[in-house]
């Protein structure tokens, strides 16, 4: 994707000041995703090279990946009238946890389920937003490729949990850790909804109710097709948004290899919004 460029060449129009703002905010939070997934990837990467060269290689690709889209972002912050600004203080408590995390599988799930809400702010953002060519572009190359990395990151964590069960034998205790941080990040994730809309609103356009249904929906559902993973979404907190579990279960699986041959040749994946 390295000859892919992003057309800058019409500066946007603003409705006011708090949109283009917003629109920054917006963007910078892409850049903090980006930016600690780069790290956290490779430094697993660096760590798993000597019990599989083969999964650090697709680790550092897969984090240089996040790296073309910082790049991409920073130019494209710049466009907007804008800079890399420090992060709040949710964004910060979130990353500073993040990368305390030490145990290889703790940080996939994290990052896959950081994935997953990115992409689909960025869906429903492709709907809502107000239409312009640039902005279209940069959240339609930053969905394609995260729908990628969904089910890269549960490859990732299949194997590390392989490997937990086999070298260290201590896979049922990482397992249960798991859940437990599965259903802790379900629920936080869903309400930094609330942080997100007071920054980025004025730019997206999409209500808090959406966003925390849709963070549901796409937590819930991802791991539907994986029993052997064993997250299973929590009735209770569905229920605060008004889904139930068998609203999620009609849909393909979006971990299957399958469904990565789709998303891996960018050239061929057709992006929806939401
Ligand atoms: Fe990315
Ligand atoms: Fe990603």
């Amino acid at each position: 994707m390295n000859d892919e460029r992003l057309d800058l060449s019409v500066p946007i129009a603003w409705e006011s000041a708090e949109e283009q703002a917003a629109a920054i905010a917006f963007f910078n939070a892409a850049f903090r995703a980006e930016e600690s997934g780069l790290r956290q990837a490779h430094e697993i990467a660096h760590d798993v090279e000597h019990w599989d060269p083969e999964l650090a290689e697709a680790l550092r690709l897969y984090g240089d990946e996040e790296g073309w889209h910082r790049e991409l972002l920073t130019g494209f912050i710049a466009y907007l009238g804008g800079r890399i600004k420090p992060m709040g203080p949710t964004t910060r408590t979130f990353y500073s946890l993040y990368a305390r995390a030490k145990k290889h599988e703790t940080i996939v799930l994290t990052n896959l389920m950081f994935e997953t809400i990115g992409a689909t702010t960025y869906r429903l953002a492709l709907r809502t937003a107000t239409p312009r060519p640039a902005i279209r572009q940069m959240l339609t190359i930053l969905t394609r490729d995260e729908s990628f990395h969904v089910p890269l990151n549960v490859h990732f964590l299949r194997r590390i949990l392989a490997r937990a069960a086999s070298e260290e034998g201590r896979a049922p205790a990482a397992r249960r850790d798991l859940r437990r941080l599965y259903h802790l990040l379900t629920a936080s994730l869903m309400a930094s909804a609330a942080a997100s809309r007071r920054r980025a609103k004025r730019f997206d356009h999409i209500p808090f109710a959406t966003l925390a249904r849709a963070y549901a929906e796409h937590l819930g559902r991802l791991f539907i097709h994986a029993d052997d993973l064993g997250f299973t979404p929590s009735r209770a907190l569905l229920a605060t948004v008004g889904l139930r579990r068998r609203d999620l279960a009609d849909e393909a699986d979006v971990l299957s290899i399958a469904a990565a041959e789709r998303s891996a040749d960018r050239s061929r994946v057709v992006v929806e919004s939401l």
